[in-house]
């Protein structure tokens, strides 16, 4: 799958319309090198919703419904256009300005070439801005076993940074901070081992204690009836989005 951007403006065609529409044609295209890329586009392929003019802000995910046809809005040519449904909006809108203040994205087309309406971003590009946008971190689907978990480090706004893990059990997919509330101390005692050895309850390998997997409640041992911190998931075309909850 490849990642896109596509720019609209808000006063013609607005985050609000896509999702009002469900799916739309992205027509009106007519810039070779923008039409190039829509003609690169794959069905499933995400694109980031960029509202320009006023506002200069990524506000959603759309994704690539239908592959390049002939642009029925075109009087003459053959510029084309392809479908896009709405996936969702950004937890957080992200603002060009912000975009700008980070130097990972400084050769991004957004960038670079800042008249194009249509580009691609390469898959470190999309997973900044997508944990920019509220996405704190980004998992492959498929990297994740079943049953099992995944830790991984999340990076605050402050630039400090919380532990925390991705769990699956069968249609249980949930993400906590790695804090026992007993003491404060990690779950694990290896790299991605937060489960009990039947693979049934979340595991504090230091003293003991058991957690439900889908509530994050300690049902056996010394924190009994606290809970673990949750963190927010959201699945999507075969990745786990986790952030906090807000
Ligand atoms: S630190 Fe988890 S049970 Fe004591």
């Amino acid at each position: 799958m490849n990642h896109w951007l596509l720019k609209s403006e808000p006063s013609a065609f607005s985050w609000d319309d896509q999702v009002k529409k469900g799916v739309e044609p992205w027509t009106g295209v007519r810039n070779h090198q923008a039409a190039k890329y829509l003609r690169s586009m794959g069905k499933g392929d995400q694109a980031f919703f960029y509202h320009s003019v006023e506002e200069k802000r990524i506000v959603g995910i759309v994704e690539v419904a239908r592959e390049f046809y002939l642009d029925p809005t075109a009087k003459e040519g053959n510029w084309v256009c392809v479908d896009v449904k709405a996936v969702r909006p950004l937890f957080r809108p992200v603002t060009l300005a912000q975009i700008k203040a980070e130097p990972k994205l400084s050769d991004i087309p957004l960038i670079k070439q800042s008249r194009l309406s249509v580009m691609p971003l390469d898959e470190r590009a999309w997973n900044i801005l997508m944990t920019m946008g509220g996405a704190v971190i980004t998992i492959p689907l498929s990297d994740l076993p079943d049953p099992g978990a995944r830790a991984f480090v999340l990076e605050n706004a402050d630039g400090t940074k919380t532990g925390g893990f991705v769990l699956r059990i069968g249609d249980v997919i949930r993400a906590y901070v790695n804090s026992c509330p007993h003491t404060g101390a990690p779950l694990n005692w290896q790299e991605d081992r937060f489960l009990d050895y039947t693979q049934t309850d979340i595991l504090c390998s230091m003293h003991g204690a058991r957690f439900t997997p889908e509530t994050g409640f300690c049902t056996i041992g010394p924190c009994k009836g606290k809970q673990l911190t949750p963190l927010a998931v959201e699945i999507s075309h075969g990745m786990i989005h986790v952030r906090p909850l807000s």
